[in-house]
């Protein structure tokens, strides 16, 4: 069984490395399975890419198809036409692309061309949100893939009214979870905490990239002054993606209480967030991890794709208004945030499920 393994932006790293693991682990139990790591060079920047092959001790890949930024359209048709190049040159019996990034969609629809079967990690979670570009990407890789690997049962039903068999769907759980659940011992306090004087459970850590809440210069203003608000004598901590730096950057004055820092390894960042007090974001994966490590959670979208993270878990749906912020936070202040639980096979071995299954075919 030869797979190639797709990964290009920073939160696929956290999903392909438990994988690469399992597979190097069934490999010298003497299975007939090998791998080749595709970067699509989707996220290039040292502290997006290269920081989490080191400290998630992912094996360099076979390739780097270094396509860089660009808008969508470049973006993913650079990754198609060096993708194509590649797999015509090392054919392979899988191709396993993971999450929902452009690198995902492009590798899929290139492999399934070439007549290669694609397995996705992270099939069906649905946001119902078309203005997304990841629904876009999750929608159009799950209605060409073969198999099917999902986080909730639920992810399975979305796939299920999209026609797929149930045959092709597997819930084994979430990869990222793996990675969470392998590295928890090694969590590394980030230099801020001693830079800025933290305290653990008194600080609010915050990310933000979408374009809906970061590309209007206003509309951030608005929300960094209202969480920072919120947060009361807390820091608000923000490790900012390139991004969002870039519009901090314009925005001039900010609120004394804000604490703009540059994006972390993941050692350091899930340090942050388990030590924080409660977490605001707009980011998926967080939802998740929060989740598991029973931190509040209150997520600036309309929409999440990981559900489970509200009925089960320690999320809240904000929405986009900063100003809906503030009766979560009175409900957090009064001690009175829910207590959450784990969804199901959320439990660390979910890669050497999916790696078994593959083998089973
Ligand atoms: C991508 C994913 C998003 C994920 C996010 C996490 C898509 C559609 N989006 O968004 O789902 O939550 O990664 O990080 O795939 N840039 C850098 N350095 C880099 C990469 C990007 O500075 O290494 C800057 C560039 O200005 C680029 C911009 O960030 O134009 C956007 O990068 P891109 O890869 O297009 O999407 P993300 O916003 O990172």
């Amino acid at each position: 069984m030869k797979i190639v393994l797709v990964a290009g932006a920073r939160p696929n790293f956290m999903k392909i490395a438990p994988i690469i693991h399992a597979i190097l682990k069934a490999k010298e139990s003497g299975k007939d399975i090998s791998y080749r790591l595709v970067h699509t060079g989707q996220h290039y920047d040292e502290k997006l890419s290269k920081q989490f092959f080191d400290q998630l001790n992912i094996p360099k890949p076979h390739v780097n198809l270094e396509v860089g930024s660009g808008s969508h359209a470049t973006q993913t048709a650079a990754i198609m036409v060096a993708f194509e190049q590649y797999l015509v040159a090392h054919p392979a019996d899988l191709v396993l692309v993971v999450g929902d990034v452009n690198s995902t969609m492009a590798a899929a629809i290139v492999a399934k061309k070439l007549m290669i079967k694609v397995a996705h990690v992270e099939a069906g979670i649905r946001s119902f949100d078309r203005k997304m570009p990841e629904e876009i990407n999750r929608l159009a890789t799950d209605a060409i893939c073969d198999l099917f690997y999902t986080t909730s049962t639920w992810a399975g039903e979305n796939l299920i009214k999209e026609g797929i068999s149930p045959n092709q769907i597997e819930f084994v759980g979430n990869t990222m979870i793996d990675t969470l659940r392998a590295n928890e011992g090694r969590f590394i306090e980030p230099e801020c905490f001693y830079k800025e004087g933290l305290v653990s459970g008194q600080y609010i850590a915050s990310t933000l990239h979408r374009p809906s809440n970061v590309d209007d210069p206003q509309n951030l203003k608005v929300l960094l002054d209202t969480i920072c608000k919120m947060a009361g004598a807390k820091k608000v901590v923000f490790p900012c993606h390139p991004r969002t730096k870039a519009k901090v950057d314009a925005l001039g004055a900010l609120p004394s209480n804000l604490v703009i820092l540059e994006p972390m390894g993941y050692l350091q960042f899930m340090y942050l967030i388990k030590h924080a007090y409660a977490v605001v974001t707009d980011s998926g994966g967080i939802q998740e991890e929060t989740t598991v490590l029973g931190i509040p959670c209150m997520t600036l979208r309309d929409s999440t794709e990981r559900p489970e993270t509200v009925s089960e878990g320690s999320n809240v749906l904000v929405g986009t208004n900063p100003l809906d912020l503030e009766p979560y936070f009175q409900t957090l202040d009064g001690g009175g945030w829910k207590q959450g639980q784990i969804p199901a096979k959320w439990d660390g071995k979910t890669s050497d499920r999916i790696i078994e299954h593959i083998l089973s075919l």
